[in-house]
């Protein structure tokens, strides 16, 4: 049983509750208390995100590389959901010995992950042997993760300060651009990579395009960390480009094989990993508009809203798909899995997304239009919510069920 995927399915409960809470606070039926906005944003990235990906990503490159499973690392998961709880309850109060603490826990146990899927490309085997049976997804999982460090220091020093000595400009897009462009970005490639071939029953369209990608979004994304760090477009502009171009060309590679084959298209997990880069893609067109400040254009608008269609839209729509893929893959290894969602969901969650960004453009509608994309995204999750505490629920019986004893076991099936 993975430990890691029981957190998950708790934080994806409470994501259900602070989206709930959230369309209520926009139509003004109950109070803003503070702590909202954090957390909204939060039990999805840190509290379901973060929680599957380090249960996850061991064991996928293990998996790739022909390894036996790894062992369950007791220290990292302690750390992780130590510092999540004491962040959980320190950025609502803005308590600083708090977020220090719990922002510090979360880092020892990205640098413990990294340090363990470091130590897995020297693991057994001659050398020879070990580059057939290579994970390419593990380079982007361990960049993934290394951006997560500049996320997580950003992120804990934004109200201790930090930003003022390390002497960045815009703090707050410094740590989006970091953990969405950088650590999400690049985790979510080195799942495409490691399992496409797995979602889709064929390999990518072009298999050497991989490494330069890897290497576009690695300078893409420091490029959209040193352009705010700095304030200048010199880093964001060819960051973006690079970013963008690695991204559509990343797409292409998941589309193209799909083309034509109409039992493919008949699925609505592959349409949710796809859909979900609408969201990504969206402020990247725009960002031209802000960039240049177009009159008019409401671009303190989109730099406040688009992060919710960002993380609801793209992180979490992605994880709708693969999440309950996981979950059946640990807990009902015994059935076939295949990726999360339905038609319900993935109309819901993207008509969510457009209701957001209208909410930015039609500001006299504004609270409405926000409450109406959370209650849409609210309702998106709950099946979600529901399929992974019945996966966690049928696994845990199974567990739980004792066991003949060996002899009446060969007994039972004579
Ligand atoms: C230890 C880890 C993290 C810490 C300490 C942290 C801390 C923070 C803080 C203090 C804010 C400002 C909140 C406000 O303005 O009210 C913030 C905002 C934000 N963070 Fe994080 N964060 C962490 C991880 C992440 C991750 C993993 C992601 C995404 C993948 C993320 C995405 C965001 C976004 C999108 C916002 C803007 C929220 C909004 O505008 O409503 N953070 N974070």
């Amino acid at each position: 049983m993975n430990l890691y995927f029981l957190m998950a399915a708790l934080f994806v409960g409470m994501a259900v509750l602070v989206a709930v809470d959230t369309s209520l606070t926009s139509f003004q039926i109950l109070p803003w208390f503070n702590g909202l906005r954090w957390l909204r944003i939060h039990v999805i990235t840190l509290g379901a995100m973060t929680e599957v990906l380090f249960g996850l990503l061991p064991i996928a490159v293990a998996i790739r590389m022909r390894k036996p499973r790894p062992a369950f690392h007791w220290g990292t998961w302690l750390t992780l959901n130590l510092g999540l709880l004491t962040l959980l309850i320190g950025i609502p109060i803005v308590n600083q010995a708090l977020i220090l603490s719990g922002g510090t826990l979360i880092l020892f146990a990205t640098i413990l992950l990294i340090l363990q899927l470091q130590s897995m490309r020297s693991m057994g085997g001659h050398k020879s042997a070990e580059v057939k049976h290579e994970s390419g997804g593990r380079k982007f999982y361990v960049m993934g993760l290394s951006y997560f460090l500049v996320g997580i220091i950003i992120g804990t020093g934004l109200w201790l300060g930090w930003s003022e000595w390390l002497r960045i400009q815009i703090p707050i897009e410094v740590h989006i651009h970091a953990n969405n462009w950088g650590f999400m970005s690049l985790v979510f490639a080195g799942l495409l990579v490691d399992y496409y071939a797995v979602w889709a029953k064929r390999p990518l369209a072009w298999p050497g395009s991989i490494t330069p990608i890897f290497w576009m979004m690695t300078l893409g994304a420091l490029g959209l960390v040193l352009g705010p760090w700095v304030k200048s477009n010199w880093f964001s502009v060819p960051g973006v480009t690079l970013h963008l171009i690695a991204t559509i060309w990343l797409l292409l590679n998941v589309i193209k094989p799909l083309l034509g084959d109409r039992a493919a298209w008949s699925k609505p997990g592959i349409w949710h990993l796809l859909t979900a880069y609408i969201w990504i893609l969206a402020p990247v067109l725009v960002a031209p508009l802000i960039i240049f400040g177009v009159a008019g254009f409401p671009g303190a608008g989109i730099e406040q809203n688009a992060p919710q269609a960002l993380i609801y839209g793209w992180v979490f729509q992605f994880g709708y798909a693969i999440i309950p893929f996981f979950f059946r893959r640990a807990f009902l290894p015994d059935q076939e899995a295949q990726l999360g969602g339905s038609w319900y969901s993935l109309v819901l969650v993207n008509l969510g997304g457009v209701f957001l960004w209208a909410s930015i453009f039609f500001t006299e509608y504004q609270a409405l239009l926000h409450g109406t994309a959370f209650t849409l995204w609210t309702l998106s999750i709950i099946p979600i919510a529901i399929s992974l505490w019945r996966i966690v629920r049928e696994g845990l019986i199974r567990l739980e069920k004792p066991r003949l004893p060996a002899r009446l076991d060969a007994a039972a099936s004579d």
